[in-house]
């Protein structure tokens, strides 16, 4: 069968299923297309409550984005609040309170020296926001032929088309034509049939990150970026001991920025409120999203070090490139009540004692099926990766979809990830719950995903 009629056989199912769908029928464009999604009415904590009555655990915040939970009470408290002030100033007009205060509360607990910040509204234009800064820092200093960017693969940086361009994923197939090829380095410990020592999977990614630079030139590459642990497209790949570190040292000895992507494992994911703070790296530039506010308004930012800012703000156009929504009150104002609920509520504390007990849990699952070649992450980001047996570790074909969706019919929402590693596909699945989860909630989650990988 050709591909064309393929897609015509499939184009005629979804147009029947569409024709017959009753009054709920979804007029928005969707990826599941003739697949009616559950509509979901109410959503607190780690739990969300469909329109047909059913109560679904959330065991990944959708795409990792709950870190406290559905409808946090302070966080809807701030929102009112802020609504009730100002909802939007224009930033090259007005400045806001909650701005000043995240921005620097931010400082309070960020781990580079002096921070600045700039906010946007998603993840991938808080990316968009690094690259446009790198390129103006090097402007500035004289050296304008550095403008291109060192990325890894796997990896995921957004969907914009910059953003993409940095992604090592196969969510850039279709859009190929556009894309700038920046991951060539591959990411550490993203592929666990190497079986190579830590010592080893170190050397093997700095000299990936080294051959890459040499090929291009350290005076035409503004950055490297990375996610500190790689989330949605590697299921928590954890870099091994020390690689962190000697990314820091690369970047400083070759002149480039280090602009580590926190879109996932910022605000408290990991256990600490920074990623990379885990391995005690100071990078120049950080990127952060979703779980700033964890749901309840679009919301992400760009966290820089003081003697990367000095720089531009010592221009006089500062740093003139942003978005309309760029500094948005209700999302500044939420974020500033994340950073009290998480610090009130003890909450890094909370990731870590939570994150041992899903890591212990996983660990007995794994024990009891050959099928699952690694458990890795930290805190509560644990990714599962599914493998045929322990000898071959070859990627068991399909086994992240039949996962997620027997765990799916036994309402509990895991993240798939669409993983690619050169022409493999890798089988793995993620866990994020959030950060205030109890040991209840995360021994209920076990009981459905172990259930699941049973059944799948
Ligand atoms: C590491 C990382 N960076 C950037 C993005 C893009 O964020 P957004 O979808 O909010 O644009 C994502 C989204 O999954 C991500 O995981």
């Amino acid at each position: 069968m050709t591909r064309m009629e393929a897609f015509r056989g499939r184009w005629l199912k979804v147009r029947h299923t569409m024709s017959t769908m009753a009054s709920t029928t979804d007029f928005s464009l969707t990826a599941t297309p003739g697949r009616q999604l559950p509509v979901a009415v109410r959503a607190e904590g780690c739990r969300i409550w469909t329109a047909d009555g059913r109560e679904f655990i959330d065991a990944c915040g959708g795409a990792m984005v709950m870190s406290v939970g559905h409808c946090h009470p302070r966080l809807i408290e701030a929102l009112k609040r802020q609504a009730d002030e100002v909802t939007f100033t224009y930033r090259f007009a007005f400045s806001n309170e909650p701005m000043l205060e995240l921005a620097d509360l931010l400082r309070e607990i960020s781990p580079m020296p002096r921070t600045w910040s700039f906010f946007n509204s998603s993840g991938s234009e808080s990316v968009e926001s690094a690259i446009h800064l790198a390129l103006l820092y090097w402007q500035l200093l004289g050296q304008p032929g550095k403008t291109e960017f060192i990325s890894r693969y796997p990896s995921y940086h957004g969907s914009t088309i910059a953003a993409l361009g940095l992604s090592g994923t196969s969510r850039r197939d279709s859009f190929e034509a556009l894309l700038t090829k920046n991951a060539v380095a591959q990411t550490p410990n993203a592929d666990i049939r190497a079986r190579r020592t830590p010592a080893d999977e170190v050397e093997f990614a700095i000299k990936q990150l080294e051959d890459a630079i040499a090929a291009r030139g350290a005076d035409k590459i503004a950055g490297v970026f990375l996610e500190p642990i790689t989330g949605a497209s590697g299921a928590a790949v954890t870099p091994p001991d020390g690689y962190l570190q000697r990314v820091r040292e690369l970047c400083t000895r070759h002149g480039l920025l280090m602009i580590c992507d926190e879109t996932i494992t910022g605000f408290g994911r990991t256990g600490a409120w920074f990623g990379v703070e885990q391995w005690g790296v100071s990078p120049d530039v950080i990127t952060f999203a979703k779980g700033v506010t964890s749901g309840v308004v679009p919301f992400s930012g760009m966290l820089v070090a003081g003697d990367v800012a000095d720089v531009l703000m010592a221009s006089p156009d500062g740093f003139p490139v942003g978005h309309t929504f760029s500094g948005y009150p209700l999302g500044c104002a939420v974020g500033a009540e994340m950073i009290r609920v998480i610090r009130d509520e003890g909450l890094l504390e909370n990731a870590r004692v939570m994150g041992e007990r899903l890591r212990a849990g996983l660990e007995t699952i794994a024990a009891t099926t050959p099928h699952i070649g690694d458990i890795r992450g930290m805190g509560l980001l644990q990714g599962i990766e599914f493998v045929e047996d322990p000898e071959s570790l070859a990627p068991r074909a399909g086994a992240a979809a039949r996962v997620t969706a027997a765990a799916r019919d036994r309402q509990l929402m895991i993240y798939s990830c669409p993983t690619a590693l050169g022409s493999s596909v890798l089988e793995a699945v993620l866990l994020a719950p959030p950060l205030n989860i109890t040991s209840t909630d995360v021994d209920q989650i076990l009981d459905r995903l172990s259930d699941a990988i049973g059944a799948a």
